[in-house]
């Protein structure tokens, strides 16, 4: 988590790091910093809260430098103070870093540095990592070799940007675990944990590998490897734009990324289907002979990633012959699942930056296993470590509630579960271009539904004054239920829980009661008087129904207090749909109680350490 940024240039380089500060925002959000180099030394300035607050800080001041760094911060060691936050120091002042992930040795490097007389301010694990690049600066007298030197004492993740007072023009960036790209600019340069945050000046960028030190300067981007050696690197130009990372008219990011649902899986699926079939052959590099070699799939993910993986198990059940497992990253990495060459991992991960899922796939592959990643992040490490990648095309999601990149992992996962059903056999070619011509007007029907926001908006007034919900499901809906749920928790704060509609009365029917609604997610599928039943057996026991049903059902509408409809699909392709009313529930009802939408307490949107 934390999100750090580094500029060199002519810029005034306080405006370009409060700017790369709140664009990285999302990424934590409970303290900012930053550090700048002035001709009267460093000055560093820290504020508990937001960039927004930092800023008013710098406006009493109005530094004038053109190099610095930024952090914003998720705390993980020390509580939320002003002297916990970064960037940190070393006792000369003289250097200030700012890092994002955890040094698992701190404890023993600090006792070490303790007796040698170091004095420390923070309880933050990063101020041992300044102290050592001071004192191995004081022995050495070269940066370079004093970061090469560093690497070989630091355990754990780490993405670390360094300054140092008597060193102009140039910042040192080291990347082990933890995200950091670079920006190239005219006569300028970036360094930042996620490409936003330097969008506004420049598109073209390169990817540090694990152990690469960076300098970035006035001049541009110098790069060695984990042992002092240069090395070239591929500079690549992204197709984001600086107005995917703004508002653009809307009140919240989420609130924009759920209306842009149609167009992320018109993207997503473009160039993707040609002929009534999947056209991935080439992006995924699979063939037959290939694909007849795995006998199951793994998929794995965290939250909602992970819900999307629930949706993806139940289409590749029907559409191939191959053993599904779905798991959670932070238990899969510690399981003892069988995984070999005949298995497919599948990784799931809007920011392709998600500690267990990276962890996870490590393992998958230390044991043979075919790795796919399905991420929005080209150049994420989880989209360079594994053999195939397929893209969500999503754009930046900047809300930490993901909503746009849910809809854009099915579509990845339909795809990647009806190439495989082709490879195997197992999908007849007429099935496949059935679905495919029912999934290509998914977008359109996504779109209908974004039309009927107000209707939902009616209903988050109704029941936000509820303190829990449950939302059920079967089948295909089960996911959605779960996501529905994880929506509302994270945003709103209400406490929501998700059951299997069949599991309620193994248990959660004791809850129900007049004030616990229930949210049905019940589309006309093979599993529709099931969870009818259920709903009745709520119904019975007075508890406020919600049902999110399907265009022209004249049933549900007899058995509920509200009604939310979504257009009719194959079964397959309601979790398109039925998701999109459950996201602006989830919005409406945190609206409603003056929630911090964009940015709910206590999260992140990249969860970088374990
Ligand atoms: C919920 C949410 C999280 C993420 C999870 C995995 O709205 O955003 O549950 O889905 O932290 O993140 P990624 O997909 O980046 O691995």
């Amino acid at each position: 988590m934390c999100g750090i940024v580094g500029y060199v240039g002519r810029r005034n380089a306080s405006d370009v790091l409060i700017d790369g500060l709140k664009r990285l925002e999302y990424r934590g959000y409970d303290s900012a910093g930053l550090a700048l180099r002035t001709g009267d030394g460093l000055i560093i300035l820290k504020e508990v809260g937001k960039v927004a607050d930092l800023e008013r800080m710098l406006e009493e001041i109005s530094p004038c430098s053109t190099q610095g760094i930024g952090h914003t911060r998720w705390a993980t060691h020390g509580g939320v103070t002003q002297v916990n936050a970064h960037p940190h120091r070393d006792g000369s002042g003289k250097f200030a870093i700012v890092h994002n992930g955890i040094v698992e040795n701190y404890m023993e490097l600090k006792e070490e540095l303790e007796r040698e007389g170091v004095e420390f301010l923070s309880e933050t694990d990063t101020e041992v990592v300044v102290h050592l690049i001071a004192t191995s600066f004081s022995q050495t007298g070269d940066i370079l070799e004093t970061l090469v030197n560093l690497q070989g004492r630091l355990r754990g993740s780490f993405a670390l940007v360094v300054i140092q007072q008597d060193l102009p023009d140039r910042i040192y960036c080291v990347r082990k675990g933890s995200p950091l790209v670079l920006g190239s600019g005219d006569g300028e340069s970036f360094c930042a944990s996620d490409v936003p945050a330097f969008l506004p000046y420049t598109r073209k960028i390169q990817y540090l590998e694990e152990g690469d030190i960076a300098e970035i300067s006035l001049g541009g981007i110098r790069v060695w490897d984990e042992n002092g050696c240069p090395v070239e690197k591929t500079v690549f130009t992204v197709d984001w734009d600086v107005s995917m990372t703004e508002k653009s008219g809307f009140s919240h990011f989420m609130l924009k990324e759920i209306h842009e649902q149609g167009m992320v899986l018109r993207s997503t699926l473009k160039g993707r289907i040609a002929d009534g079939r999947t056209a991935v052959d080439q992006e995924l590099g699979w063939d037959a002979e290939m694909a007849s070699k795995w006998d199951k799939v793994h998929l794995v993910a965290c939250g909602t990633s992970y819900y999307s993986a629930l949706v993806a198990e139940r289409v590749l059940e029907k559409w191939t012959d191959l053993e599904i497992k779905v798991d959670v990253a932070s238990e899969y990495r510690y399981r003892h699942i069988k995984c070999d060459p005949s298995t497919l991992a599948v990784f799931v991960s809007q920011s392709g930056e998600t500690a267990d899922t990276l962890a996870a796939q490590r393992k998958a592959r230390a044991d043979g296993a075919h790795c796919l990643a399905i991420t929005n992040v080209r150049g994420s490490t989880l989209a360079r470590e594994v053999h195939s990648v397929m893209l969500l095309k999503a754009g930046p999601e900047i809300g930490v509630a993901a909503t746009k990149t849910f809809t854009g992992q099915m579509a990845a996962l339909f795809l990647v579960a009806l190439q495989l059903g082709r490879l195997r056999g197992t999908l007849p070619s007429d099935e496949e271009e059935r679905l495919i011509s029912e999934l290509i007007h998914i977008p359109y029907k996504v779109e209908l539904l974004l039309e009927r926001e107000n209707e939902v908006m009616e209903l988050a007034k109704r029941y936000a004054s509820k303190s829990n919900f449950l939302f059920i499901g079967r089948g295909i809906s089960f996911p959605i239920a779960l996501e529905g749920a994880l929506k509302l928790k994270e945003i709103s704060y209400i406490h929501a829980e998700a059951y299997a509609a069949g599991e309620m009365k193994h248990g959660p029917i004791a809850l129900l009661e007049p004030d616990l609604p229930v949210l049905a997610v019940i589309p006309r599928d093979g599993l529709y008087e099931k969870t009818l039943s259920n709903i009745q057996e709520a119904k019975a026991r007075n508890a406020p129904l919600i049902a999110v049903c399907t265009e022209g059902d004249t049933i549900i509408p007899q058995h509920v207090e509200s009604v939310i409809e979504i257009p009719w699909t194959d079964e397959e392709f309601t979790p398109f749909l039925s998701v999109v009313p459950l996201q602006f529930l989830a919005f409406h009802i945190a609206l409603l109680k003056g929630r911090e939408i964009d940015q709910p307490r206590n999260l992140a949107k990249s969860v970088t350490v374990e």
